[in-house]
């Protein structure tokens, strides 16, 4: 047990790690917001790096609220999403465009102009992804990417593989991406079997990550990550090689570090 709170305390010091711990769902979400909060207090014009999934329904729903309260205003902020389902339109309900302008965009005052999502309809992938890594280097990089996690260790849509993909590319989705996703569709057949997603290395790039983890079924990726080796087989495992981390979890998500 010593050990193990000496190898976790040296691991978070060099991955200079913070944790934001919430009890819960709810508490971890009011404290992923008012890292974005001073973000956008800090520097107006940020660059968000923004996610989808069930993790950061609650952090949207506290923004909107800072919102309505005069607390928060994104009307200089530029946003990036990580990605995208391929073959849907942006008014489908279950594309990622959709979801950021249902939870977020349509509650705040941010400049539509200023929000980018992969296009899911692009004819020629090659060239979306190109023209989707353009943009971010023309917006200068991203100030502050927020990201969730897959069950098998996924960020963005970037999928367990042999290397850490750099750029924005089209992946085939893994059954288990597949499987946990199904429950945002009537039929399981409905899930897109693709989509684009940012790069590894773009994700690595951005000044800051405030990854959010909730819950009991991703306590065991949440400490393979942080804890089991640096592996493309586990890709927020490259997580540990960036130096400003921010990690929002509730207890259950935490139950299986050392600390407990
Ligand atoms: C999806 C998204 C990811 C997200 C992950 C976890 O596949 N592409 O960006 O982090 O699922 O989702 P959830 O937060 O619903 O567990």
């Amino acid at each position: 047990m010593l050990q193990a709170r000496r190898d976790y305390i040296i691991i978070l010091f060099m991955n200079k790690l913070r944790i934001y711990r919430g009890a819960d769902y709810d508490e971890m979400s009011r404290k992923a917001a008012a890292v974005i909060q001073a973000q956008l207090t800090v520097k107006p014009e940020s660059v968000l790096g923004l996610a989808t999934g069930s993790s950061p329904i609650g952090l949207y729903n506290v923004l909107a609220q800072a919102y309505g309260d005069g607390k928060i205003d994104f009307s200089r902020a530029k946003t990036v999403n990580l990605d995208e389902y391929q073959w849907l339109a942006p008014d489908d309900e279950q594309s990622y465009r959709y979801f950021m302008q249902k939870h977020l965009f349509s509650r705040v005052n941010i400049n539509a102009d200023n929000t980018y999502v992969p296009n899911g309809l692009a004819a020629d992938p090659e060239d979306e992804c190109k023209r989707y890594d353009y943009i971010i280097e023309r917006l200068g990089g991203i100030d502050l990417q927020l990201i969730g996690i897959g069950h098998n260790g996924h960020i963005g849509f970037n999928e367990p593989s042999d290397e850490f993909p750099a750029k924005t590319h089209l992946v085939k989705l893994a059954e288990k991406t597949i499987e946990a996703n199904k429950r945002f569709f009537k039929r399981a057949e409905d899930v897109p079997r693709a989509a684009f997603t940012m790069g590894i290395g773009t994700i690595m790039s951005a000044a800051a990550v405030l990854l959010i983890v909730s819950g009991n079924d991703k306590a065991a990726i949440l400490k393979e990550a942080f804890f089991g080796p640096i592996t493309p087989r586990v890709p927020a495992s490259v997580l540990r090689l960036h130096r400003n981390v921010i990690l929002a979890a509730d207890d259950a998500a935490l139950s299986l570090f050392p600390t407990g």
